[in-house]
């Protein structure tokens, strides 16, 4: 993983004292290097964007050392509605009056459940949990208990969780065989995708399928339609679960899961980041007939069934449908991507700007060391921007028109003092 170097201890030129301060402290009490890889800012190059991060409002943060910055991370995807969306966070403040877990079942479980059930069409039952890591694994045991099959068919590259099975990169620290039974295969490459099939009939538990494919330092690519036909005939004739991981893309592609843009209907999806607006809840939601798969395996935590984080869900995809925060997204992405192209041509740079207006990954062309998207990143936060080098970039709901200006007027004074390939 290429975030390892990130692991160099010492100041960030970004940060301010209080900011040093605590990378100092965290090199002694955090193990650092790529233990929590894109959670750490390191992941972006020492010194790029500011490490710290103390408040947060719609789609501005604020650092330890009080600098504010518009905001395109949104903590990874989590931040759909705006950081501290009122109607989020009172519901949560108010179920929190209450004790966070207690014995057994909840009404609220159900209703989650329910309300989840009802909102994907062809997903039958719902298993509640907190990481996108977490609802992943348990997919493909679900799609293996049910099929009684051993293999996975991934895609190359794709992040799946943190499970080490699943991991797209060496796994240090579990037994290599630990991942024999997840096969990956190249992104709409049908040829490859047949033959894996055909090598391994009768195998295949599932594949499992991003909605695009979206990997840190690459450009973002869609599905072609060819691809999305191929894994359909292929899930059918071979019969395989599919399973959508929505962790990521989820409520950015489509309000009703990424599925409806590709087409298709999975078997298994999973839901997180954005599903709580930055609470900690997760789904699995499954079909019919993959439920007796779901009821062979144990799959609990003591504090699955906590209770704010459910409620906080329950209130964002209210606030998600009533507000209109799909359409917000997309306008909004829509204008910066418009007005970062418009940036590199007055300021003579080359850009490729990928991938869906609502999560773009903006990469310069001639940039083989990344120097260039670097360093823009880097006078971007100087400025009061944070446009992550090396991963796909988040819209939220409360990028309004005017954040959106704001920010291009950073992007283009940083474009300003990044070299061109020419120079
Ligand atoms: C596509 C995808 N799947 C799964 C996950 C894991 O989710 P979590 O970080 O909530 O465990 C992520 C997280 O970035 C992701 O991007």
């Amino acid at each position: 993983v290429r975030s390892a170097k990130n692991s160099l201890p010492g100041a960030s030129p970004i940060d301010g004292p209080k900011g040093r301060d605590l990378w100092d402290r965290a090199d002694r009490v955090l193990p650092g290097g790529g233990i929590y890889l894109s959670r750490s800012a390191r992941f972006a190059g020492d010194g790029v964007l500011p490490g710290f991060i103390a408040d947060a409002e719609g789609c501005r943060v604020t650092d330890v050392d009080g600098k504010q910055y518009l905001d395109f991370v949104c903590a990874n995807g989590p931040n759909l509605l705006g950081y501290g969306h009122s109607g989020v966070k009172q519901a949560y403040l108010q179920q929190a009056r209450r004790p966070g877990s207690t014995n057994f079942y909840s009404p609220l479980l159900v209703e989650l459940a329910e309300v989840l059930v009802d909102r994907y069409p062809g997903m039958d039952w719902a298993v509640l949990a907190k990481t996108g890591s977490e609802v992943l694994t348990l997919a493909g045991r679900v799609a293996r208990k049910a099929t009684g099959r051993p293999l996975i068919v991934a895609f190359d590259q794709a992040y799946h969780g943190s499970d080490a099975e699943l991991s797209p990169w060496p796994a240090p620290g579990v037994p290599a065989t630990r991942r024999d039974h997840v096969i990956r295969v190249p992104w709409n490459d049908v040829k490859a995708l047949r033959t894996v099939a055909d090598q391994h009939e009768g195998q295949i538990a599932a594949l499992l399928l991003n909605s695009l494919d979206q990997n840190a330092f690459q450009p973002t690519f869609f599905a072609e339609p060819d691809f999305i036909a191929a894994i359909e005939e292929i899930r059918t004739r071979h019969g395989a679960a599919l399973i959508l991981d929505d962790v990521r893309q989820g409520f950015r592609l489509h309000p009703k899961g990424s599925h409806r843009a590709l087409g298709l209907v999975p078997d298994l999806l999973c839901l997180g980041k954005g599903l709580g607006n930055g609470y900690s809840v997760s789904a699995l939601l499954g079909s019919d007939a993959l439920r007796d798969g779901a009821r062979g395996i144990m799959f609990t935590s003591s504090l699955h069934f906590e209770q704010p984080p459910m409620r906080a869900a329950m209130a964002t995809l209210d606030a998600y449908d009533n507000e209109c925060a799909f359409e917000k997204m997309t306008r909004a992405g829509l204008r910066l991507r418009e007005g970062l192209l418009a940036a590199a041509r007055a300021t003579g740079h080359s850009i490729d700007c990928s991938g869906p207006p609502t999560m773009p990954t903006l990469l310069f062309e001639n940039d083989p060391d990344r120097s260039r998207v670097v360093g823009f990143a880097r006078e971007a936060a100087r400025r009061g921007a944070i446009f992550h080098p090396a991963l796909n970039w988040f819209i939220c709901a409360a990028h309004d028109d005017s954040a959106i200006d704001e920010a291009l007027e950073i992007a283009r004074d940083a474009m300003k003092v990044t070299p061109t390939a020419g120079a």
